[in-house]
């Protein structure tokens, strides 16, 4: 199957939440997960404070859809590519949606700085974006962790 990625970053607003921040990540990766399985397009994001790096891996068609799709959500602005271009492999492949919060405790301590290269630099280069990914789509490789979001 041809094979396409596209990773970008954009700024998140959860303001007008009707729930507590982390049930409404729950509730927006349920249905994420769920609309990505019918692509067959899977993935990651990692959520910094104010803003997130979303990888999206699959056919091109369903790839560019989950791209318009989230283009439209209203809590989603500022939107800049990091790279988009066709792959040979997955990098997520077990993943509908991998996700990790790098402000959170855990993370910070494995991977102090990652949340800053999301939140705070200017212009998000293509290789800091991939070694972004390439903190955590190792390990989802290598151990089969997905997160409590495998393709079943
Ligand atoms: C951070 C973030 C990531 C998203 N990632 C995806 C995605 O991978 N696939 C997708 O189909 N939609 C994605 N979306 C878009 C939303 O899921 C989409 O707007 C939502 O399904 C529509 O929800 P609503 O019916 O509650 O308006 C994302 C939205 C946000 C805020």
């Amino acid at each position: 199957m041809e094979l396409y990625q596209i990773c970008y970053r954009a700024r998140i607003n959860w303001s007008g939440l009707r729930r507590d921040l982390d049930s409404e990540i729950d509730r927006a990766l349920a249905q994420i997960r769920r609309i990505n399985r019918r692509g067959g397009v899977t993935g990651a994001l990692l959520l910094g404070k104010s803003h997130f790096l979303q990888f999206l891996e699959g056919a091109p068609g369903p790839v560019l859809d989950t791209l318009y799709c989230v283009m439209q959500d209203r809590r989603v602005t500022d939107l800049e590519a990091v790279f988009h271009e066709p792959a040979t492999e997955r990098l997520f492949p077990n993943s509908l949606m991998f996700h990790r919060n790098l402000a959170s405790g855990a993370v910070i301590q494995t991977y102090p700085g990652l949340h800053a290269l999301v939140d705070e630099q200017d212009r998000l280069t293509r290789g800091n974006g991939y070694s972004a990914l390439a903190c955590f789509s190792g390990d989802v490789r290598e151990s089969g962790v997905t997160n409590g979001m495998m393709l079943v």
